[in-house]
């Protein structure tokens, strides 16, 4: 050891050792930074949850909100929203979603009105974000719903009404209900090479079931048949071969006897709507929303029969 590592040795040890002393006070397991205070919490602390809560008191009207806009956020996202250049659009897009080119905007896409609000408090005017007074934007969020045609001319944004305000995407997001997220952990003798279920494997599996169909002339029962056979196969197979996430195993029929009291029909209506029971989440038609209501339901019955 050198003697100026030596030297660190020492001398460091005894900048720690006195360092630690003198900040004996202070919390953690290495007694480094400091308790934030209450004060400096709420500074951080102004979310907005979708219920409403965080949300402080005031309020602010349309009438108010036009003028406010038109001076501090005209200028980018234009005067009806309709976005200055590549600034983002606020307004309109509405039935727009399912198009190539989405509008996303916050009357076509937005879920809540908590977001809008805690948007433009937190992070706009894009030059001097939190400098808006709380009843600023309460008035500014009210006109942006107004450009949206969310709520009339009249309408006073506060904390009070602010529940009243349903956005149009509202019901426009759900669960994720792809099959690769509703897999249950598995701990012990696991399946080994296990298919993880996601979109490619699906699009490959359903070019695969074309490819599948068979092309001679065949009766239109066998094709039905065939059809079926190869659905479950390689796509209903996914889950029900090896049993992922609960599936029953065609074949086993200890598993089925169960079901197949409930009766073909009722089988073949979970299958198609999707269904939650004790095993797990078996997927509406499995995850493959391009197969129709009979292809669903031939499979069910080749299945049935496979597991008598
Ligand atoms: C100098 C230009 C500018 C001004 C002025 C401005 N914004 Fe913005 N705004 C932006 C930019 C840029 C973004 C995108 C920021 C990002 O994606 O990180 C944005 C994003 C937004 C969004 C989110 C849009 C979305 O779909 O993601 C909202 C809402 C918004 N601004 C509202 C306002 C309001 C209200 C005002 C006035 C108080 C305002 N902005 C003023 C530039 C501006
Ligand atoms: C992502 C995995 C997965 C795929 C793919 C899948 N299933 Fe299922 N399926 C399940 C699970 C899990 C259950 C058991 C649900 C329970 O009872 O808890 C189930 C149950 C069923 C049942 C019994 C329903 C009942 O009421 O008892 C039928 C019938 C069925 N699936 C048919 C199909 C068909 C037909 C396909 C292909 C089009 C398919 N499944 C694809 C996971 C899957």
């Amino acid at each position: 050891m050198s003697s100026l590592s030596r030297l660190c040795g020492v001398v460091c040890l005894w900048i720690i050792s006195g360092s630690l002393a003198a900040d004996g006070d202070r919390t953690g397991y290495f007694g480094i930074g400091e308790i934030a205070t209450p004060d400096q919490i709420s500074g951080w602390d102004i979310d907005i949850r979708p219920d409403g809560q965080g949300l402080p008191e005031g309020e602010g009207s349309v009438a108010d909100g036009e003028w406010l806009y038109e001076a501090q956020c005209a200028e980018c996202h234009g005067s009806f929203g309709e976005g200055v250049g590549r600034y983002p659009v606020l307004a309109g897009g509405q039935g727009t979603l399912s198009d190539g080119r989405p509008t996303r905007s916050v009357g076509s896409y937005w879920a809540h009105l908590s977001t809008l609000w805690d948007y433009i408090h937190r992070a706009m005017p894009f030059t001097a974000p939190e400098s808006l007074s709380d009843d600023e934007v309460y008035a500014i969020t009210a006109y942006v719903l107004y450009l949206n045609d969310i709520v009339d001319d009249e309408f006073v944004l506060s904390k009070d009404s602010f529940l009243s305000v349903e956005m149009p995407n509202a019901r426009g997001f759900y669960r994720d209900d792809r099959p690769d997220v509703s897999n249950v952990r598995c701990m012990q003798d696991c399946l080994v090479g296990a298919l993880v279920v996601h979109s490619s494997v699906m699009g490959f599996s359903s070019q695969q079931a074309d490819v599948l169909e068979p092309e001679s002339e065949m009766s239109a029962e066998s094709e039905r048949l065939a059809k079926a056979k190869s659905t479950v196969e390689s796509l209903c197979g996914i889950c029900h071969t090896s049993g992922i996430g609960g599936a029953p195993i065609v074949g086993d029929s200890a598993v089925w006897q169960p079901r197949l009291e409930k009766g073909l029909d009722s089988l073949i209506d979970n299958a198609i709507q999707g269904y939650i029971g004790d095993a797990g989440v078996m997927p509406a038609k499995g995850g493959f929303a391009h197969l129709s209501d009979e292809d669903v339901s031939s499979a069910v019955e080749y299945m049935v029969d496979q597991s008598r």
